[in-house]
């Protein structure tokens, strides 16, 4: 057993006070006489720097916490193994530790891989184990209440890289890692994490720990070749050096490449600087737990310095890092459970020797004080140097990550992630609600790698990408759609056309390259190979792996092929010819009333005039004469009461009477006829010939539809017949067919999908209207297969769709 002293010993140079204080701590530790020491194990790998620092972390905890709280009853004895980077030798460092030391609880183990074997150990003998070091988030999986998380676990930083990787707008990813417990942990949980923000993880390159250089750059090399230029760097410091060093070699470390490492990296990399590595990394994106600068934690490090020069005099550049923080954290953490747990029993009940298996697991006996020492941990909370400290199942809860951009001499603090806030520049909650969180400006601005400052776009369009076959159907009418143009000169083939310009659009607007090429659906002469139907169908058979042009969504297609979101107006409807019904009829000046209102009004002329003569040729002069004097003039009147125009004098009271009512009646009459007459005359009384699509069944007209269209199944169904069906090719075609007429080898109506109905109506507007019962389809959308054939115009498309159409956007009601 070795026990570690506090090996400091006053120097001259420092305050006297803190001499005093490390004086009196020896003392302290000296006296073990009327203390109960309690074994603790150490397991860790002195070949490694970071353990010597961890180390000596542990012992300064022990010293410090033992001369804050002289009048505990317990002292912590460390027993250290070295088991020099083995995955047994841990095991067996631990297995040693528990049998013949019969240590309360173990620190350590370092990697994730040796956590794993010690983990279970501890669970066996109820020894708590509590590692600073495994993060692996797949520990957990293990359940054992006797292990114990003194950092926190990978996949609380994956949201971290997450948000910046939506705050540059990066749409892909491809995580870089090594191929052990510690790489392949996390990616579950990086995956998830990088697609809830819409960002695909393409490819995952995984490195062996013992990969050779050539097997690093012939990775490199095919990364290269891809196209997303995003990478998410997650192994330890040997390989990541390696692989840095070799993708500067080949040019990788270069404008336009992103690069972000994990904590794990991040920690290694930059607390104690390696210039040539530093130089390598230039642009780098960094994660790291932030730790507040305290004052206790600023002389911490002072005192560190001084004791681990002694200790190790050639580590000179040694740098208390991360790592010794939770180690000193874990081991306060535990002085302090042990003597909480209180020191009835240290025993160890031996396993029964009645077993008959002669190795030593099967023989290894059970911390009687395990389950109270456990109780303890797990309620202790404290203010560390890492902040507050307190054990949530088993781990420390997530940490603030602060993220760094390395630059010339080391990390540059650009900023932090939280789990509440997003990214932000400074640690301060009344400002940040202002701020925005999920964009790139609530950092500071990040220098790229090749010394950029603009954010780089994170693909490039891949040198040996395979290339999309886009299927687009080939027909003679209907250019407006798609059109497939030979040119005989130098053998090419040529497509446009609105569907076109819209696939064009979309696949510029998907935030990665996706090289493609046109295909149309003919046979080598130039004639089409089939009806759309079958070239649907091409994509089932994965001839094509999309198809782009007029394609309708309709139902039963997509039970072998899958659809975009529709980018046209949706629906088949009818089109008809339009009469105008009255123009040419000399008689229309009498349309305004009907003859029954015609005669009336004359019958009441004649009573008027009659009236009026009546009233008035007994007292007026101008009503007097002869018989015929007198009937013309009061005929006269009466229908001069039409204009306004009368002349005569009235002077009966009554007669006047009569008058104003009559005027009154006349002047309604005359405006209504005039209104009546005028819209007759100028609104054109356009009709359509036919309203209703029974009618056209009824009387057996004839109906149109364009060739190879499935509105041909629509039209049988509602029971027109087959021998009334007649096909159009092109717009022409069309408007020949209703020119001459149903019955005459032409059609009295027309039914399509409303895109063409739209487009047949803007050339010829004045002739045809649309009629309204419209059955509802999906519109135009582009196919796709249904498996996940490397097409990306999935959901990406889907939404350029909605966002960048103009046309007016319709959910597609499938029957
Ligand atoms: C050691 O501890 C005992 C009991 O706590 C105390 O009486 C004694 O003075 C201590 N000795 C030293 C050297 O501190
Ligand atoms: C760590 O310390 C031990 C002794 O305490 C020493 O033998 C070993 O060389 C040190 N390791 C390193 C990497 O400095
Ligand atoms: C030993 O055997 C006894 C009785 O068979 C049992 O109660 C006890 O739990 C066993 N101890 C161990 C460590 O298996
Ligand atoms: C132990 O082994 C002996 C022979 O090797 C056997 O007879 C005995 O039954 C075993 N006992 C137990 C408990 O397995
Ligand atoms: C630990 O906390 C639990 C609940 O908070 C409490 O019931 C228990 O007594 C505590 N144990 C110790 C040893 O403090
Ligand atoms: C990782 O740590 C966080 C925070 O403590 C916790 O919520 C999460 O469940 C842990 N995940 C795993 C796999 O242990
Ligand atoms: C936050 O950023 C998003 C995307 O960058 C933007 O759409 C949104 O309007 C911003 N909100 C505020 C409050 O600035
Ligand atoms: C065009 O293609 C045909 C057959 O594919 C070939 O016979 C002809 O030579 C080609 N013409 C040119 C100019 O490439
Ligand atoms: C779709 O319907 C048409 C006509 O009803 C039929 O010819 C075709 O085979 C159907 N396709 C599928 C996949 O059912
Ligand atoms: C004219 O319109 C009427 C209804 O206003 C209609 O009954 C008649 O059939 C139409 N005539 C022609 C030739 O379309």
């Amino acid at each position: 057993m070795i026990r570690k002293k506090h090996p400091s010993k006053p120097a001259l140079s420092f305050f006297f006070f803190l001499s005093l204080k490390i004086f009196l701590d020896m003392g302290v530790a000296q006296n073990t006489t009327s203390t109960i020491p309690v074994n603790v194990g150490l397991v860790l790998d002195l070949d490694y720097l970071d353990a010597n620092v961890s180390l000596s972390c542990i012992n300064m905890a022990l010293s410090d916490f033992y001369a804050a709280h002289g009048d505990y009853k317990t002292r912590l004895v460390l027993t250290t193994r070295d088991f020099k980077k083995d995955v047994v030798g841990a095991a067996a460092a631990a297995l040693d530790l528990i049998k013949n030391v019969e240590v309360q609880a173990i620190l350590g183990p370092t990697t994730s891989m040796q956590a794993n074997f010690v983990i279970d150990l501890g669970e066996k003998a109820q020894v708590p184990i509590i590692s600073f070091c495994a993060t692996s988030p797949s520990l957990t999986s293990i359940r054992s209440s006797y292990f114990f998380r003194a950092i926190h676990n990978d996949s609380t930083q994956v949201n971290a890289i997450s948000a910046l990787v939506q705050a540059f707008g990066w749409r892909e990813a491809v995580p870089i890692y090594i191929d052990n417990e510690y790489g392949e942990g996390i990616i579950p949980y990086l995956t998830d994490a990088l697609q809830a923000v819409d960002a695909r993880v393409p490819y995952r390159s995984v490195i062996s720990s013992s990969a050779t250089d050539d097997q690093i750059v012939k990775e490199l090399y095919k990364l290269m070749t891809m196209q997303t230029r995003v990478f998410i760097v997650h192994m330890y410091r040997s390989l990541g050096t390696r692989l840095f060093t070799k993708a500067e070699e080949i040019g990788m470390m270069s404008e336009g490449y992103v690069w972000i490492m994990t904590d794990g990296l991040t920690a290694d990399f930059l607390t104690s600087p390696n210039p040539s590595v530093i130089d390598t990394i230039q642009g780098v994106l960094g994660i790291k737990p932030y730790v507040p600068r305290t004052k206790e934690l600023e002389s911490f490090r002072v005192r560190w310095k001084r004791n681990f020069l002694q200790d190790n005099p050639n580590s000179i550049d040694a740098d208390l890092n991360i790592y010794g923080l939770w180690a000193y954290d874990a081991t306060t953490a535990l002085a302090m459970a042990v003597e909480k747990a209180g020191t009835t029993n240290f025993g160890f009940q031996k396993a029964n020797v009645s077993s008959n298996s002669s190795t030593d697991l099967a023989t290894l006996g059970i911390s009687l004080n395990g389950p109270h020492l456990l109780e303890a941990i797990s309620n202790t909370s404290f203010k560390g140097l890492t902040g507050d400290y307190l054990f949530v199942d088993g781990q420390l809860p997530s940490p603030v990550f602060q993220i760094v951009n390395v630059n010339g001499n080391g990390g540059r603090e650009i900023g932090f992630w939280t789990s509440t806030e997003g990214l932000v520049r400074k640690l301060n909650p009344r400002i940040n609600k202002l701020r925005n969180s999920t964009s790139a400006s609530g950092i500071s601005t990040v220098i790229f790698p090749g010394d950029i400052t603009s954010v780089p776009k994170g693909w490039e369009t891949p040198t040996n990408g395979k290339k999309l076959k886009i299927g687009v159907p080939v027909k003679d009418g209907f250019s407006e759609f798609v059109a497939v143009t030979e040119d005989p000169s130098s053998n090419t083939t040529k497509v446009t056309g609105y569907c076109i310009d819209v696939f064009d659009a979309v696949v510029k607007a998907l935030p990665y390259a996706l090289p493609y090429e046109y295909i149309p659906f003919a046979k080598p002469d130039g004639k089409p190979a089939g009806t759309y139907n079958d070239l649907v169908y091409q994509v089932y058979s994965k001839n094509y792996d999309a198809v782009v042009g007029d394609i309708t969504i309709v139902f039963n297609r997509s039970l072998y092929i899958d659809y975009t979101l529709p980018f046209t107006e949706s629906g088949v409807s009818m089109i008809v010819p339009i009469a105008d019904n009255n123009s040419k009829n000399a008689w229309v000046f009498m349309k305004p009333l009907t003859w029954d209102l015609w005669v009336s009004s004359f019958c009441f002329f004649v009573f008027i005039g009659f009236v009026v003569w009546f009233l008035e040729h007994r007292v007026n002069e101008d009503f007097r004469g002869s018989a015929s004097d007198q009937a013309g003039t009061s005929f006269w009147f009466s229908f001069s009461t039409m204009v306004f125009a009368q002349r005569e004098r009235v002077v009966s009271n009554l007669s006047r009477a009569v008058i104003i009512i009559w005027c009154f009646v006349v002047l309604i009459l005359t405006q209504s006829y005039t209104a009546s007459l005028t819209s007759l005359l100028t609104v054109q009384q356009l009709q359509p010939t036919v309203t209703d699509v029974h009618e056209l069944i009824k009387n057996g007209k004839y109906v149109g539809y364009q060739k190879g269209s499935f509105v041909l199944e629509i039209l049988l169904g509602l029971g027109f017949d087959n021998s009334k069906l007649l096909v159009y090719g092109s717009l022409e075609e069309w408007h020949d067919l209703f020119s001459k007429g149903s019955g005459n080898g032409g059609i009295a109506a027309a039914f399509d999908e409303v895109a063409y109905l739209k487009l047949f109506l803007s050339r010829y507007c004045s002739k045809y209207t649309m009629i309204d019962p419209t059955f509802k389809t999906g519109g135009f959308g582009f196919v796709k297969s249904l498996s996940n054939l490397g097409i990306s115009i999935s959901s990406m498309a889907n939404k350029c769709i909605v966002s960048h159409v103009s046309f007016p956007f319709v959910t597609s009601g499938l029957p």
